[in-house]
């Protein structure tokens, strides 16, 4: 049902992502207008707060997080929120919260990011409360279970409640502007799509590169994992943009189906196509970092990086490596998607001496949000020696060719949505669940094999067998 909520209910209000993210956030929509001038925003969690106290709080973290030249915004914004205290583990509070969001004219927007045990119970105590009810929608905030069977749990239990058109499942990747800019590169130049398939692309790299470490979120890594923690959702819903078939619209139906069929033609990966690596004490910049088992304070199996070489079984991508690559405390903070197309098939210049390098189209996601391309160009000269060629780079800087619009974080874009109605960036159940079959395949292949994490120094690209692993079919990884 198509509505614009005119309230906002937020599980887990006094969490990390409710400071870091989602109050920034709706302050920013707040302040640009965005949002309507009555929308209310009901936080809850376990910590006892009145309004007041939460609105402090809030504050604190709006002084904290929000960039400077919006906090003028603030004062207003406080007096959207209100908060009701609840544990969400038992069903005796939910009627006081019902309460506290009051009647609902428009809409109700919940947004849930809590820890996973407390899924199940938080569902039923909103279907309980008829807080549930036909003009309700509900976002959910990963982890989304830790394997197949568990997400499908999960999913179950909010299918229960809530039918799939109500369900907003959150990849904060698909919130950035770069990541949509995908869709607009592909689909909206005629220039690429004729190239895009295995006649004209060697391979495709995926990378999403990071410097940070645990950052005290060891309970919930260990379970993890790069893996579970990256490549499960971001990186294969990167992955799914750069190969799926063109949708016929840009709306919710279609871009997922066109997503999901990626999904399910992901080849199981063979034994040899995979390599794991925990970081050990190095330095990030010239700044010493401990180890993964130092920050823990114990020894650990879970893998802190991941290299994969993939293959997508349709007629497109025949023959055609996806390398992906994630890892923490990694030299530099990059996401990064390299397109390397074929050499040419004949070069004119080979009697000239002149060497030709194959194109290759460079997105960047984050921090450089660019666009290049590189291509052959000859060396100015009189060509005495013969013709001299050299790769040099197009290269759209994209906050350049945009100077105007605000840069806005992946989460404004997504609230405004969950408010809205709109599920083009949210991903569909049947997204998820082909996403959690491949990744459980490959960590039963890493089980059988006992397969354990190499270890490789804070500061470098992962352990030498990752470079293996491109270098096995001549490629290297784009750094
Ligand atoms: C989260 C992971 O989903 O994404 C984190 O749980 C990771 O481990 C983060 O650091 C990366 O997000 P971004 O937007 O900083 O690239």
């Amino acid at each position: 049902m198509q509505f614009t909520a005119d309230k906002l209910l937020l599980f887990g209000a006094t969490g990390d992502l409710a400071q870091r993210m989602l109050l920034p956030s709706l302050c920013a929509l707040s302040a640009d207008g965005l949002v309507a001038p009555d929308l209310c925003i009901i936080g809850t969690a376990r910590t006892e707060h009145d309004d007041i106290s939460y609105r402090n709080f809030a504050a604190e973290a709006l002084e904290k997080f929000l960039p400077e030249e919006r906090k003028a915004s603030v004062p207003d914004f406080l007096k959207r929120l209100h908060y009701q205290p609840l544990d969400a583990s038992k069903p005796e509070g939910f009627a006081a919260l019902a309460e506290r969001v009051g009647k609902v004219v428009d809409g109700l927007a919940i947004f849930l990011s809590t820890a996973p045990s407390l899924f199940e119970p938080t569902i039923a105590g909103l279907q309980q409360s008829g807080l549930a009810g036909e003009k309700s929608r509900i976002g959910l905030e990963k982890p989304l279970g830790t394997d197949l069977e568990t997400s499908r749990h999960i999913n179950d239990a909010v299918a229960a409640a809530f039918p799939e058109d109500r369900i907003f499942r959150i990849d904060h990747y698909l919130g950035k502007e770069t990541v949509q800019n995908l869709l607009a590169l592909r689909f909206g130049n005629i220039l690429f799509e004729p190239v895009w398939n295995a006649a004209h692309i060697d391979h495709v790299q995926i990378t999403v590169a990071e410097t940070v470490g645990l950052e005290g979120r060891a309970g919930f890594y260990e379970g993890a994992g790069a893996l579970r923690d990256m490549v499960q959702n971001h990186m294969l819903q990167l992955l799914a943009l750069v190969a799926m078939e063109p949708p016929s619209n840009y709306d919710p139906t279609s871009i997922r189906d066109e997503k999901v069929k990626v999904l399910r033609s992901l080849r199981p990966l063979g034994p040899g196509d995979s390599v794991t690596g925990q970081y050990r004490e190095g330095a990030i910049g010239s700044q010493p970092v401990p180890g993964y088992d130092e920050e823990l304070g114990r020894d650990s199996d879970t893998e802190t990086f991941v290299a994969l070489k993939a293959h997508i079984d349709n007629w497109r991508w025949n023959g055609v490596p996806f390398l992906l690559r994630t890892g923490k405390r990694l030299p530099e903070r990059k996401t990064e998607i390299m397109i390397q197309f074929k050499a040419i098939p004949h070069s004119i210049f080979a009697g000239q001496g002149a060497k030709t390098e194959p194109n290759k189209l460079i997105i960047g996601i984050q921090p450089r949000e660019n666009v290049g391309l590189s291509v052959m160009a000859k060396i100015p000269g009189l060509d005495r020696g013969g013709v001299r060629l050299r790769e040099v780079p197009l290269d759209i800087s994209m906050p350049d060719a945009f100077a105007g619009p605000q840069k806005r974080i992946a989460y404004e874009r997504l609230l405004l949505d969950l408010i809205e109605g709109n599920q083009t960036l949210f991903v569909r159940r049947d997204e998820v669940e082909a996403q959690w079959e491949w990744i459980d395949a490959i960590r039963a292949g890493w089980a059988e094999n006992a397969i354990k994490p190499r270890t490789y120094t804070a500061g470098s690209w992962g352990p030498a067998a990752a470079i293996a692993l491109a270098e096995r079919d001549g490629f290297s990884w784009h750094e």
